[in-house]
């Protein structure tokens, strides 16, 4: 009886740790909005869903979900070629080089976890390897 208590008390606090190491932080969320306003609203759309030959859906693609390195590269140095759910762009996406480590980690936690995406947040260091990883 006690061993069962003790394996419960085990299980929920793993679960509690793991979920809200999970949840980005209200503070970061609400600074990736402003800027996703500010640089990306414009042609991937308020509700994230682009607009069809000019800019790509960023909800649940393979970048928007997938490996964070490569997503970073995109914001950081820009990208053209993509097909992207069955669709090709007419314009390059310009890059986003002159946002800093962090608003970039900020507004790509936002993205990973708005318009019903859910991955881990990125971190500003996460984006400072790429840049110095660009440099070399
Ligand atoms: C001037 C328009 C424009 C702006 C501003 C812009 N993008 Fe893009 N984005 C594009 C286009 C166009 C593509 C596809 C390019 C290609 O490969 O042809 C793209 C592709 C992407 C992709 C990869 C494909 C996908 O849909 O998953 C991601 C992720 C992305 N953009 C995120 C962002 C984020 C985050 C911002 C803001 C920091 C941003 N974009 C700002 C136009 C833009």
């Amino acid at each position: 009886m006690k061993l069962k208590s003790i394996i419960i008390a085990l299980v929920v606090i793993t679960a509690t740790i793991s979920f809200s190491s999970f949840q980005p932080k209200p503070d970061v969320m609400e600074r990736g909005k402003k800027l996703y306003q500010s640089e990306c609203l414009a042609c991937h759309q308020a509700d994230g869903r682009g607009v069809s030959r000019l800019a790509p859906t960023l909800i649940k693609t393979p970048w928007v979900l997938g490996d964070k390195k490569t997503l970073i590269d995109i914001v950081l140095n820009g990208v053209s070629g993509l097909e992207v759910e069955g669709e090709i762009f007419y314009n390059p996406m310009p890059d986003h080089s002159r946002l800093s480590d962090k608003e970039i980690a900020d507004v790509l936690t936002f993205v990973r976890n708005s318009f019903g995406n859910k991955a881990s947040a990125v971190s500003a260091d996460e984006v400072k390897q790429r840049r110095l990883a660009k440099k070399k």
